[in-house]
Parts: C-alpha cells; structure tokens; sequence
C-alpha cells in the first residue's frame, strides 16, 4: 500500500499550556515495497511520524492517506485493517509488551485478527528463531527479558500477525553489534523475500544508507530533505549543521580530498570506489 502524507500537523496536547508542534507541514510520499530510513536529531519528530503510520496518532491537520484510507475520518473497521496491514515496533518495547507470558504476547495479534490460533501455534518456534530468541521464554514473563529479548519479543508477535508494511522504531538500539547486524539483515530479507514495505528510524546514518532506498531527513519536525543513499553523501554540511553524524566512509572520503588532494570521481561511496580512487591517486590518476 502506498502512503501519502499530505501538509501533515500534529501538535500534542493542543490548547493546552503544553502544546507542542511536533510535526510541521510534512508532504512524503512512501512507495509500496520502498525501504525506507528515516534520520533526525533527537526530539525531531521521527517517534511521531511513525505513529501516524498505523494511525495512533491522526494529523491535527492535514491529509494522511494510507492505502484505501484516509485520515483524519476513517472509521473504526478500517483503522483496525490499518493496524494489522502497518506493524509498529515500538521505540520502547515495554510500552507495547503487556500480557503475562511471552506466548501470549505473541498470539494476541492473531487472535485479534481472527487468525486460525491452531496454525499460529505451528508458527511460533520458527517465528522466534527468526528474530533470535529461545523457546524457553514462551512461558516467561515478557517483563523479567532483558530489553533486547524484549524488543524480539515485540518484533516477533508484530510479524506474526503478518503485516504488509513493518514501521520500525529503533529497532537495533540496545542490542549487541552481531545481533544489530542479524536484525537489519532479517529487515532486509523480509523486504526482498516478501516484498514488505520498511519504515525504519535509526541512528545509525552506516544503517540508512546500507540499506534504504530513500532516506528522510527530519529537523524539528519538518522534512529537511528526502534522498537516496547515492545522493546523501553529497550532503556533509548540511547533515552535520543538523546535527547528524555522517558514515566513516563519507568521512573518509572528504578526509581524501581535502588532506590527500584526491580526486573523487565516484557517485557512491563504499569498498570498491574507495580503493579504486586510492589506486588510481597512487599511480598518479585521481589527483585535483
Ligand atoms: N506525549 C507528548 N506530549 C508532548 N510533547 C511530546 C510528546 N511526545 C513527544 N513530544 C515532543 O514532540 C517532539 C518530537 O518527539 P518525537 O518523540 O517524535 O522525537 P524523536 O525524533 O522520535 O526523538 P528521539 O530520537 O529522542 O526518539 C519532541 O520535542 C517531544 O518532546
Ligand atoms: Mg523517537
């Protein structure tokens, strides 16, 4: 399903002494099976943003159209289709974990949604072996799991109600760097297998670039700018004077030119173009 963010306002609490505009005329268009990154400073509207993707939050003014349906105005039957076509993996999974044990949890959304529970069952020891966990903590307390095993637990029971469009927040924050990597890679193989549409917030500006196709840009609630990966190493500056970091290699690549006078020819920046450009400097090629 296509989404389309039309002049987009959200303000929390309006009318009262803590109104906050967190979202400001935002236009975005997310293609059907895009993978998409979403980057800001912190406090830039990214949390926000996501919500309104599974219509927990609805503009405050403005159009927001997800597949068949439109906000603000849907009515209650199409906002639970809207919940169980987006998963949304919380920023902080204790916010979105509230059952007694983790099989619970993770057979709430299928029975919510009418699933055959008798088929869902066959579906939970390969579910949790997908995003990393033991069958041990299917009688556990959600809440005695570390933050990480929480965060699976919430991925796994969101994947299992089957979503087309996963709408990730954080997902990787908090976890070790080799399940960081095995996480973005289940991301990925579940869009490229499964034609699943991502909306991922990251940090990690390596992350975005790695793997997205278009990378959003939010700077106090706006959209500063929307580019692909190819497209954004050209923006240093501007990144930095928002307060994101830029990837090493982007840095590297500056460090080349200005330090080494070497001449960057390249549209993307990754191994091979970095070394081909390093070769050609040294025998005396990619010099400015
Ligand atoms: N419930 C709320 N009531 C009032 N203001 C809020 C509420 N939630 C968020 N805000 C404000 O809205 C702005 C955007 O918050 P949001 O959580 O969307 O940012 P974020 O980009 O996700 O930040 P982070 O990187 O820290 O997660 C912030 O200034 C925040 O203080
Ligand atoms: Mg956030």
């Amino acid at each position: 399903m296509d989404i389309i963010f039309e002049n987009v306002n959200y303000t929390y609490q309006p009318n009262t002494p803590f109104s906050h505009q967190a979202l400001k005329d935002i236009s975005l268009e997310i293609k059907s099976g895009s993978f998409i990154a979403v980057v800001g400073h912190t406090g830039s509207g990214k949390s926000t943003l996501l919500q309104h993707l599974n219509a927990l939050l609805q503009p405050t003014s403005g159009r927001l159209v997800l597949g068949n349906v439109e906000l603000p105005g849907a009515h209650h039957e199409q906002i639970k289709s809207i919940r169980q076509r987006v998963g949304l993996l919380f920023q902080h999974p204790e916010h979105q974990l509230f059952e007694e044990t983790v099989k619970k949890e993770l057979l709430f959304g299928p029975k919510n949604f009418s699933f055959d529970l008798n088929q869902v069952e066959t579906e939970l020891n390969e579910s949790l072996q997908e995003v990393g966990l033991e069958e041990s903590v299917l009688n556990r307390s959600p809440f005695e799991l570390s933050g990480g095993q929480m965060k699976r637990v919430a991925l796994a029971s969101m994947l299992l109600a089957k979503p087309q469009v996963l709408v990730l927040d954080e997902p990787t924050a908090g976890l070790d760097p080799l399940g960081q990597t095995k996480m973005m890679q289940l991301f990925q193989s579940l869009h490229e297998n499964k034609q699943h549409t991502v909306v991922l917030v990251t940090h990690n500006m390596g992350d975005a670039m790695r793997y997205a196709e278009k990378v959003i840009v939010l700077n106090q609630g706006t959209v500063e700018c929307v580019k692909s990966p190819g497209e954004l190493i050209y923006e240093r500056d501007r990144l930095k004077a928002i307060g994101l970091d830029v990837p090493e290699p982007v840095e590297f690549v500056e460090y080349m030119k200005t330090r080494l006078g070497v001449l960057w020819e390249e549209d993307e920046i990754n191994e091979q173009t970095i070394s081909r450009t390093l070769v050609k400097h040294l025998k005396g090629g990619a010099t400015s």
